[in-house]
């Protein structure tokens, strides 16, 4: 991992009218770094994400991406908003998978992960092939390449999202619960591929989760998010094993009570 942030969110704040959801988010993510987020239902978690992603502008403050800005652009010395020709270059480094997939129902498997690289890329067919064949390898669906979405399982479905978003090589991919639409046995094969793709190192990621396991297994840095501020931050031991905070402490023991009881940890734990 390098110390060079990748993106920055400096005293980042959204409101809906005089609903505050993101309060004066500081926010440095490294080089191949993978920050997990954890929080309570409408923490503001995925509001976090939809900045960077540019599905929602911030009310105050600027969020960086590999050194530019991306909301706004300088004129002059002074700061204004930025086009929408700036927003879409900047908006091409980032990748982001959802709850649900939104595969293009009528193309195969294949064009659906070379719709991208050819189209907003630029790439040739053949090279774009070439690099989705590979990624399709990676996520276990070699054998997939010409089956329609309608006829594969949801796991799989995410795992195609999964390989589209990541084949265009994007400097930092977000994962927004991206499991937790799924049936419980299919959770397991799209967090390891998730894993997978955190193991191989290079790759940035933001990933939002409510699976404790798997955000201790993959996060270098976990953030607790909390009323739409970053109430915690820390490696996974500190954030699991030595939790400052009275509201991560209550939040962890909702979960171990889940645990302890044999259940299937929520999906959504709801906010005191
Ligand atoms: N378009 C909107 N208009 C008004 N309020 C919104 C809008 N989008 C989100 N909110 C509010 O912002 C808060 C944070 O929402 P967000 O989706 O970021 O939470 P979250 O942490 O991702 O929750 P969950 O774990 O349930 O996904 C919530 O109170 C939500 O109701
Ligand atoms: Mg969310």
């Amino acid at each position: 991992m390098s110390q060079v942030p990748i993106v920055r969110y400096r005293d980042v704040s959204k409101s809906y009218g005089s609903i505050h959801v993101l309060n004066h988010i500081d926010l440095d993510i490294y080089s191949g770094e993978k920050v997990v987020v954890i929080g309570p239902s409408g923490s503001g978690k995925t509001t976090l994400a939809r900045l960077l992603m540019t599905l929602e502008h911030p009310t105050s403050g600027t969020i960086e991406v590999d050194g530019e800005l991306l909301w706004h652009q300088e004129v002059k010395g002074k700061l204004i908003q930025a086009n929408e020709q700036h927003l879409h270059r900047l908006r091409s480094n980032i990748g982001m998978v959802f709850q649900h997939f939104n595969l293009f129902p009528h193309m195969t498997i294949l064009k659906n992960v070379i719709e991208a690289p050819i189209h907003v890329l630029g790439l040739q067919r053949a090279e774009a092939e070439e690099r989705a064949i590979e990624m399709l390898g990676k996520v276990g669906l070699a054998d997939k390449l010409n089956e329609y979405p309608a006829r594969l399982s949801g796991g799989q479905k995410q795992r195609v999202a999964i390989a589209r978003a990541v084949v265009m090589q994007p400097k930092i991919m977000l994962f927004d619960e991206a499991t937790s639409a799924l049936d419980p046995e299919l959770v397991g094969e799209v967090l390891s591929v998730i894993k997978d793709l955190a193991a191989q190192g290079d790759m940035t990621m933001m990933l939002i989760t409510h699976e404790m396991d798997f955000a201790r297994e993959v996060a270098d840095r976990i953030l607790f998010t909390d009323g739409g501020s970053i109430v915690e931050q820390g490696t996974p031991e500190q954030i699991f094993e030595n939790p400052q905070s009275p509201r991560l402490q209550s939040f962890l023991s909702r979960f171990r009570q889940t645990w302890f009881m044999g259940g299937i940890p929520q999906a959504s734990p709801s906010a005191e």
